[in-house]
């Protein structure tokens, strides 16, 4: 079996190739017919004779950077997968249907998407194409689907154009109201996928900017994110500073635009735009800097080692597409420093190619310099430092009932994941799976899907453990302000991006005042607790015995 086969015949199994929130569910409904409902949903590698009975075919495939411009700015995407996508459709159709095309492209591609395919199509065939972007996040998926802010569909002003904008616009309808569903101009409707992705990125790199300010000055990165996302005009959205974006996105498309704006001649736009990744790669070296500043590497003898936690580019997946953790092991393994990685999700194999393809010339590093571990203990042992990459697994702390120590919720018991792109591919099928919609057979057609399966044990992260098995002084970089500060009670020192160092054993955020009022459930604090308190505080709180 072929690996396309084999992934639809997961797909067609009890077990999906990747696993996301309430996915299985809808899944397992739509596909199987019961005296209610009849199923509407089937997986099959017979595209050809799937393309001649749909109505509506949707294109969902990747569209990866390309080369940086030779403007100098930006890097206009790779269509390669797209238009093959688009002749193989044109060639096989053997009635008139209408093309959604949900992949992220260029502004103009339904237009040119129609005259790609016109030579190819079969004497009287017609074919309307329409732009309908698709702006669901990993992690929440089947929510986004199913509580869309908005749907756009593009078309073009002919009859038939808006015809077929007002079937995709139906279909939709069976579960979005109706205003939420906006139809445009393609043009419209493909730069408004860009300029999302755009102005989500650009308040990611706002606040990490502002980060790097918080960290000379003494401010809370969280407290100005916090005092600033009140503020209904500026919004809570996006506004995490962390070590940097991730993704298979957020980068591409702003290099896209970018690089757009270049070969329109409108230089200072694309300066702007190119700005926002300059200050994402600006975040992620800023992050590895610090470590090596407060973590030294040892000149002779041992290699210093750091422990890092979390190797995909944002929870629950095993996507590492342009995740930030590449750069920062890059740097820190080229700096001499041994690196234990853990990362619940992404397999062995897929950290070494990621790690090779970065190191380059240097990949016999890896070797000497790099540990794959498979738990946190064992990446965490006689670490000099811990580097928290990814919020891989719920990280509330919560103090054991059997003593001072702090505990995370890990994640749960078996997690499967996929990369983004299969993603895409799965919500083009979704669009057909919703009850009520009208049944034409679904094609899992262009690209391949990458999918792993992982066990990830159930409980919780022990950091007295950790904290025991490390090496003093005892630093956690906290490169997505996830830590509960709590956790200097065990002797370590976190150093959160754009926010106070905390050092062991004192309490000193300002938003802890509330849980140091509630360290004994009853609204005063122990005097034994006091000492945690910043001194300033004291004179205003109740202390008991
Ligand atoms: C992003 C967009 O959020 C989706 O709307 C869009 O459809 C998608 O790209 C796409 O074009 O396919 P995604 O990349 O899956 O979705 O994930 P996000 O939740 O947006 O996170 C992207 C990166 O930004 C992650 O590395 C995350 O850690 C980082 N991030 C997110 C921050 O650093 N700070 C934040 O406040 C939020």
């Amino acid at each position: 079996m072929d690996k396309n086969a084999a992934r639809v015949a997961a797909w067609n199994s009890d077990e999906l190739p990747f696993s996301e929130p309430g996915l299985a569910e809808v899944v397992k409904a739509a596909t199987t017919t019961t005296a209610a409902r009849k199923a509407n949903l089937s997986f099959s590698t017979a595209v050809d004779e799937t393309i001649r009975k749909a109505d509506l075919i949707f294109v969902a495939v990747e569209t990866p950077s390309g080369k940086r411009d030779a403007l100098g700015y930006g890097a206009a995407p790779n269509l390669t997968s797209f238009h093959a996508v688009l002749r193989h459709v044109a060639k096989t159709a053997e009635k008139d249907f209408i093309l959604v095309n949900k992949s992220t492209v260029p502004v103009g591609s339904a237009h040119a998407a129609k005259e790609i395919m016109t030579p190819h199509l079969r004497p009287g065939i017609k074919c309307h194409v329409l732009s309908n972007p698709e702006f669901l996040a990993e992690g929440t998926a089947v929510s986004d689907l199913t509580h869309p802010d908005r749907i756009l569909i593009g078309s073009d002003d002919s009859e038939g154009g808006k015809a077929a904008a007002a079937a995709l616009a139906s279909l939709y309808s069976k579960w979005v109201p109706i205003d939420q569903i906006i139809t445009m101009n393609s043009r419209s409707s493909e730069l408004s996928k860009l300029a999302a992705n755009a102005l989500l990125a650009q308040r990611i790199s706002s606040i990490n900017a502002l980060s790097a300010l918080c960290d000379k000055m003494g401010a809370d990165i969280t407290e100005v994110s916090r005092a600033c996302g009140l503020d209904h005009r500026i919004g809570k959205g996006m506004m995490r500073s962390t070590l940097g974006f991730g993704g298979s996105c957020f980068e591409k498309d702003v290099l896209h635009l970018t690089s757009t704006a270049a070969k329109l001649g409108l230089a200072d736009v694309a300066a702007y735009f190119e700005s926002v990744v300059n200050i994402n790669t600006y975040q992620t070296s800023r992050f590895t800097e610090n470590i090596i500043s407060q973590v030294p590497s040892s000149p002779t003898g041992r290699r210093t080692v750091v422990g890092v936690l979390g190797f995909a580019f944002k929870p629950e997946t095993d996507d590492t597409r342009c995740s930030p953790a590449i750069p920062v092991i890059r740097d820190l393994v080229l700096a001499g420093y041994q690196v234990n990685i853990f990362d619940p999700l992404v397999h062995e194999a897929k950290i070494q190619e990621d790690l090779r393809a970065s190191l380059g010339d240097n990949q016999h590093k890896i070797d000497e310099q790099v540990f794959i571990c498979t738990d946190v203990y064992e990446a965490c042992e006689g670490a000099n430092g811990i580097a928290i990459l990814n919020s891989w697994s719920d990280m509330r702390y919560i103090p054991s009932t059997d003593g001072g120590n702090y505990t995370t919720r890990a994640s749960n018991a078996k997690v499967n994941s996929i990369s983004k792109n299969a993603f895409q591919l799965t919500l083009s099928l979704f669009a057909k799976i919703i009850p009520r919609m009208f049944t034409p057979e679904l094609s899992l057609t262009a690209t391949s899907i990458a999918t792993s399966t992982i066990e990830v044990d159930d409980g919780h992260i022990d950091w007295e453990r950790i904290a025991d098995g490390m090496k003093n002084p005892k630093y956690i970089f906290d490169g997505h302000n996830v830590l509960d500060h709590r956790l200097t009670e065990l002797g370590f020192y976190i150093d959160g991006v754009g926010r106070p160092l905390q050092t062991p054993g004192f309490v000193q955020e300002t938003e802890t005042l509330s849980s140091a009022l509630n360290l004994n459930g009853r609204g005063f604090v122990e005097k034994s607790k006091v000492q945690q308190l910043p001194p300033s505080w004291v004179q205003f709180i109740p202390v008991a015995e």
